[in-house]
């Protein structure tokens, strides 16, 4: 579910390769490799670690040739070893594979290949299994046309080969369970390369007399913006100056080619030592960005048009579920609490992972939301396509235009963050919650809001982007506070109403990046047990803004304070002043509506968990175990 980059084309492929894989390292990986092919010979480079290792190894002894597949492995099956690392081969050794997902019938396909006499397999990988069994069908496949006399001529014949090679790996894949983005190179077939995808993304770069394959357009973004977004079961070959779509079923496959909205400059980390802190500090623009055109002050309201919804079916909206996965989730819990205060829609929130396997009743007024900066991520398109099968109208909430989730949904709200490269999420939470406070309004004005509710409304979100600045203004202040907590064990975090799903993302970032123990939840439950954990060395975070639970949140810092937990409190308004005296640490942030408050809330507790990472000298961009679009179920 990490990364894979292929290139045919005129230029040496090893540079292209690294280059691409190198784009791809944020997303998190434990191994990576490269098969290039050259002639008679498939040179491969792989290793276990980091790509520098990768570099390294193809510095040692430069593969060459202008064409060849790599790929950054999440090892699903079999430990993170040299040998386990892609590309892996087929038996003959001319087949060399790489795959992003997981063949979960791998072990009945094995056993039958093991069967027919195939046992050289030399790594504990799922995807070794596939590269068998696609070489195995394309040799056959070979074999017979040669017994049937087809011509003996070698170059005559390739053009069949390369048929015979995109059937194989067709029929191999009908026979597949589970996930899948592969690109494969075959010796004996020159200046080729077959693509596929089921649930694992992969998007065609298509450049002047070279073209790409790549699971992430910024991987090949530096080269090419002209791209094609593949589609669940297309089978892809690709040549020098041509490539052709069909499917899995051997159907020819309709396209259509975009432009990526982004270059290459916008992946680039500038002056920030890291993409988090680049991201964090994006914010006033990427918040600007989501609500850019979509604020109408005229009638008082948002504008969606991408819902594509008519007036009267976003009146009778009776009910709205949210769902997604990790940040998006808080993002969904925040929006419940928005849809339900602005609009008086009764809505839920659900774990992806769980709304698509259990009978959660619905209505058929229900419109359901799938939020996923990355648009691939397999729980929530997984929810997705269980609620569109069941005929809900389903909406995505999605950063990256032309992902899976977008392209599959009945409509929805792209947030326009621009390319978020950390794997902890910053701006996308953000723009998420900006969105759902927009769907909150638009929803609330088809109902009981009036316009100068909705005017305060539209004011609030426009005063965001000069806020955040003020917020972020305040980072040497965080970064003093997390020098002085770096030798705590973990933190807890505790907030009321909007600001408790911030409580959970705060220890979740906090998780993520510095491997500390944080979690979140809402002030009112310390009493109920977890005062049990409060002690001199575990800080309490408590999310206090000026607001209607403001005296709440002060009891429950009382409660940790007369049990001698240290205290930060991020408050606004008054609060500073009446907390003066109770907790050790303050960060002061603007006063603003309390629909809003997670949006600023949130940006300190973000600079937080990142300054205390850097102090702990963790890999803030790629945390250990961790993958930014998680294709796995
Ligand atoms: C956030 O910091 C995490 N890396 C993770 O929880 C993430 O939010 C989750 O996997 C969902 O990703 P998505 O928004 O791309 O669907
Ligand atoms: N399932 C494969 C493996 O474990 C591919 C994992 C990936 O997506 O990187 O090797």
């Amino acid at each position: 579910m990490c990364g894979i980059v292929g290139y045919v084309g005129r230029s040496e492929a090893a540079p292209i390769l690294l280059d691409g894989l190198r784009r791809l390292e944020y997303r998190g990986y434990d191994s990576a490799g490269v098969a290039i092919v050259n002639g008679e010979h498939v040179e491969t480079r792989k290793c276990a670690g980091r790509i520098a290792e990768l570099g390294k190894l193809m510095a040692e002894k430069p593969p060459t040739g202008t064409y060849g597949i790599s790929h950054t492995r999440w090892a699903t099956h079999g430990k993170p070893t040299d040998q386990n690392a892609h590309p892996h081969f087929d038996a003959s050794g001319k087949l060399a594979l790489v795959h992003n997902g997981v063949i979960e019938n791998y072990q009945a396909l094995k056993d039958q290949l093991l069967q027919d006499g195939d046992d050289n397999f030399t790594s504990e990988t799922d995807t070794e299994v596939l590269a068998h069994l696609i070489g195995k069908l394309y040799d056959t496949s070979v074999a017979e046309a040669a017994n049937a006399g087809s011509n003996g001529n070698a170059s005559a014949q390739l053009p069949n080969n390369k048929g015979r090679l995109v059937e194989a790996v067709r029929t191999a894949l009908r026979q597949v369970i589970g996930t899948y983005g592969i690109a494969l190179v075959h010796r004996d077939i020159p200046d080729f390369l077959v693509g596929a995808r089921r649930g694992s993304p992969l998007v065609l770069g298509v450049g002047k007399e070279e073209n790409f394959l790549a699971s992430d357009v910024s991987a090949i973004v530096a080269y090419t913006r002209d791209a094609v977004y593949l589609n669940d079961f297309d089978v892809v070959a690709v040549e020098r100056d041509k490539f052709e779509i069909s499917s899995v079923a051997g159907q020819a496959g309709n396209y259509q080619l975009s432009k990526v909205e982004f270059t290459d400059a916008d992946i680039k980390k500038g002056d920030y030592p890291h993409y988090m802190l680049k991201e964090i500090f994006e914010q006033a623009d990427s918040v600007r960005d989501a609500m850019r055109g979509r604020l109408s002050p005229e009638e008082c309201t948002a504008k969606l048009g991408g819902l594509n919804m008519t007036p009267a079916q976003l009146r009778d909206v009776g009910r709205v579920v949210l769902t997604g996965c990790g940040t998006a989730l808080h993002a969904a819990m925040i929006g419940e609490y928005s849809i339900e205060q602005l609009a008086q829609i009764p809505t839920e929130v659900e774990y992806a992972s769980e709304f698509r396997h259990r009978n959660t009743p619905m209505t058929r007024d229900t419109l359901v939301f799938a939020i996923s900066q990355s648009g691939e991520t397999a729980d929530t398109l997984g929810a997705l396509r269980e609620s569109r099968r069941k005929g809900y109208r389903t909406l995505g909430i999605c950063n990256n235009v032309a992902s899976t989730i977008a392209r599959e949904s009945d409509g929805g709200v792209y947030m326009h963050a621009g390319p978020e490269i950390g794997v902890a999420a910053t701006k996308s939470f953000t723009s998420q919650v900006a969105i759902l406070t927009a769907i909150g309004l638009l929803l609330g004005r088809m109902r009981h809001l009036s316009t100068s509710e909705g005017t305060r409304i539209i004011e609030a979100l426009e005063a965001l982007p000069s806020q955040i600045e003020d917020v972020l203004k305040l980072s040497d202040q965080i970064k003093a506070i997390a020098k002085k907590y770096a030798s705590v064990n973990g933190m807890l975090f505790f907030g009321r109403q909007f600001n408790f799903p911030v409580a959970l993302e705060a220890a979740l970032k906090m998780k993520e990046i510095t491997y500390l123990f944080a979690e979140g939840h809402p002030s009112a439950e310390l009493k109920h047990g977890i005062i049990a954990l409060v002690r001199p060395d575990l800080p309490s975070v408590f999310i206090a803004p000026d607001d209607a639970v403001f005296s709440k949140n002060l009891n429950n810092i009382e409660q940790v304070r007369a049990r001698k937990g240290p205290v930060i409190a991020i408050t606004s308004g008054t609060g500073a002043d009446r907390l003066a005296k109770i907790a050790d640490d303050i960060v002061s942030i603007p006063i603003v509506p309390d629909y809003v408050s997670p949006i600023l809330t949130v940006i300190p507790l973000q600079l937080l968990a990142y300054h205390l990472a850097v102090e702990l000298g963790r890999d803030v961009d790629k945390p250990r175990n961790l993958a930014k679009s998680v294709t796995v179920e």
